[in-house]
């Protein structure tokens, strides 16, 4: 099994597809390498790729204060995108560039194995479990490959639709308490 450390380098020099052409950073992902909890949302923004941090921009704010609301603590859990490299312009990543990504992701959910893993969003919860609509599915508990998931919005749709905040921040506390 690969140490965090290890995967985090290898994602530094990834030449796979083209997003490495344009990144200034790669967005490998960060927290704690014991964490119960996974979150991936879909790609890197622009705040992203000039930190090589992920959920840094106004969705990070979003999702760090629905956490703290859900008692959950951003540095008890890892966090990571479906891609490592910001798309151009913030277009949604393609077939094929998280085709090539999803290794990385893989060696990360086998290194930190985490109870419960939480999509965020269409994107994420398409590359993970291979369903279509965030709406229907959120804040449903799902079992694949003996791994455990709940998918919940990604908190950029909660910028647009405040409506949606309480919801994400509920899905969160049920997300903290099926991850002890
Ligand atoms: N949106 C994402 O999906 N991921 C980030 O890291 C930032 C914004």
């Amino acid at each position: 099994m690969e140490e965090i450390e290890n995967i985090k380098e290898t994602i530094s020099k990834c030449e796979r597809c083209d997003l490495s052409n344009n990144r200034k950073n790669t967005v490998p992902g960060e927290g704690s390498k014991d964490a119960d909890i996974m979150i991936i949302g879909e790609a890197p923004g622009k705040k992203e790729d000039e930190t090589g941090r992920p959920f840094v921009g106004r969705a990070g704010k979003v999702l760090t204060e629905a956490l703290e609301k859900a008692g959950i603590k951003r540095s008890d859990v890892f966090i990571t995108n479906v891609v490592k490299c910001r798309p151009p312009k913030n277009r949604d990543p393609k077939k094929d560039e998280i085709k090539k990504c999803r290794g990385y992701l893989e060696d990360q959910l086998e290194t930190i194995e985490p109870n419960i893993i939480v999509p965020l969003g269409n994107s994420a919860l398409k590359t993970l479990l291979g369903q279509q609509r965030i709406s229907e599915k959120r804040g449903e508990i799902f079992e694949k490959d003996g791994r455990k998931y709940m998918p919940t919005y990604h908190p950029a749709a909660t910028i647009y639709n405040r409506k949606l905040r309480p919801e994400l921040i509920k899905d969160l506390e049920k997300i903290g308490e099926e991850s002890r």
